[in-house]
C-alpha cells in the first residue's frame, strides 16, 4: 500500500454559535467526528465570525461561542485529539479570507443557492454575507484539509472552495489542497419531531416539540418524542414511505445511539405494544445518551478557568498550523510579513 493511502484524513469542519445544539447536529455529525477522532486529524472552529454576517445580540454571540465549544467538549471532542477553537481568536482566518476575496470573481458568489436565499429576507444585505464563502474557503484551505464533512445545503460552498483554490494555484503556483465535501448518509439525517419530513434544525427551536435540545432536561425529552408524529400502521420497522417516517425517524434515533444494525433494532422491538412502547424506549436511550453530555457540560460551564485554558489551547494549536500557512500565502502574493527591511 503507498504511503499516502496510509495518511491520516485531515477534516475540517466548522459550526455556527448560533441558538443550543439540537440532537440532529449531535447525532448527524458530531458523535462521527467523535469516533473517528484517533484516525483522523480534526480541526473544528467554532465559526463567531460567520455569525456576524447576519445581526447579532454582542452580549449573546460571546455566551453562545463560548457555550458551543463547552458542549462540543462535553459531547467527546477531546482538546488532547482534535483541535477545538475559536474562529475570530486565529486572526490567519480572516487575512486568508482578505487575500482570496482578491481573487474570486464576484460572480461565484452571487451565484450560491445560501447567498440568494439569505438575501431575500433582508432589507440591506451586507457585503459580509455575500463573500461568507469565501471566508468559509479561507478556514477549509488554511488546514490544508482534505475533507470537508457538511450538510447537503453546504457542498455547493465546498465545491466553491474547490475553485477558489485551483484558481489561486493557477495565478500563484501549487498552494492549496484541494478539499472533498463528505455528505452524511441520509440515514444519519435527524427529522422534526413535529413533521418528519423535514431536517430537524435549530431554525424551528421555536417550535414545540420539533426539535431535541442537547439541554433540555429529561421531562422536556421524554414528553416532546410522546408527542411526535407516527402514523396508524402500528408497526415498528424501518421505512421509506413518506406517510411511516415518524416512526423512521425514532427507530433512526435509537439506531445511531445504540449503534446496532436494522435487523437488531427491529428485533429490539419484537416484544414491544405499539408505538407508546416505541416512544417509551427511545426516549431512555436518548436521555441515557444525553445526560452525561448536559452534566459534563455544566461543569465546564460553572468552571470557567478550566474551559478557558481548553479554549486557549485550542486557539493555540491552530495558530501553530495557520500562521506559518498565511505567511507562504502571503509570501506568493508578494506581501512579506517576517521581512524585517519592510519595518
Ligand atoms: P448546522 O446546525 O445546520 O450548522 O449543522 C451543523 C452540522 O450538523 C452539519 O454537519 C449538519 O449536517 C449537521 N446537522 C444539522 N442538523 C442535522 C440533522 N437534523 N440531522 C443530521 N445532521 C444534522
Ligand atoms: N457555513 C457553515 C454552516 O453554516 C459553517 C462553516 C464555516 C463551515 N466554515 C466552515 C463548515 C468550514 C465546514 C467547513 O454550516
Amino acid at each position: 500500500m503507498p504511503a499516502a493511502s496510509i495518511k491520516k484524513s485531515r477534516i475540517l469542519t466548522g459550526i455556527q454559535p448560533s441558538g443550543d445544539m439540537q440532537l440532529g447536529n449531535y447525532l448527524g455529525a458530531v458523535k462521527h467526528w467523535v469516533m473517528n477522532q484517533d484516525v483522523q486529524t480534526n480541526f473544528i472552529p467554532v465559526v463567531d465570525l460567520h455569525s456576524i454576517t447576519v445581526k447579532q445580540d454582542p452580549r449573546e454571540l460571546y455566551r453562545q461561542t463560548v457555550s458551543l465549544v463547552a458542549m462540543l467538549i462535553a459531547c467527546g471532542i477531546d482538546p488532547d485529539k482534535s483541535t477545538l477553537f475559536i474562529q475570530s481568536h486565529v486572526s490567519a482566518h480572516a487575512v486568508l479570507a482578505w487575500v482570496l476575496n482578491c481573487t474570486t470573481p464576484v460572480g461565484w458568489l452571487e451565484r450560491m443557492i445560501q447567498y440568494k436565499e439569505k438575501a431575500q429576507n433582508q432589507e440591506r444585505v451586507s457585503t459580509g454575507l455575500l463573500t461568507y464563502p469565501v471566508l468559509m474557503a479561507a478556514d477549509i484551505l488554511i488546514y490544508d484539509a482534505d475533507e470537508v464533512p457538511v450538510g447537503e445545503d453546504q457542498k455547493q460552498h465546498v465545491e466553491l472552495t474547490r475553485d477558489i483554490a485551483e484558481r489561486f494555484n493557477n495565478i500563484y503556483g501549487e498552494t492549496f489542497v484541494l478539499p472533498e465535501a463528505v455528505v452524511p448518509k441520509v440515514g444519519a439525517r435527524v427529522m422534526g419531531l413535529d413533521n418528519p419530513l423535514i431536517k430537524m434544525s435549530k431554525s424551528y427551536a421555536h417550535v414545540r416539540g420539533h426539535a431535541i435540545s442537547m439541554l433540555d432536561d429529561s421531562k422536556e425529552i421524554e414528553r416532546s418524542i410522546k408527542r411526535s408524529v407516527t402514523d396508524s400502521y402500528n408497526e415498528i420497522r424501518f421505512s421509506n414511505e413518506k406517510e411511516r417516517a415518524g416512526v423512521n425517524n425514532l427507530l433512526g434515533i435509537y439506531q445511531v445511539i445504540t449503534g446496532k444494525t436494522v435487523d437488531e433494532v427491529e428485533n429490539d422491538f419484537n416484544d414491544a405494544r405499539g408505538y407508546g412502547d416505541l416512544k417509551s424506549r427511545v426516549s431512555d436511550v436518548v436521555i441515557s445518551e444525553i445526560e452525561p453530555i448536559k452534566k459534563r457540560y455544566h461543569e465546564l460551564i460553572n468552571n470557567s478557568d478550566e474551559l478557558g485554558r481548553l479554549i486557549q489551547k485550542g486557539d493555540a494549536a491552530a495558530k501553530q498550523y495557520a500562521d506559518p500557512k498565511l505567511d507562504i500565502v502571503l509570501e506568493k502574493v508578494g506581501l512579506h510579513r517576517n521581512d524585517n527591511t519592510g519595518g
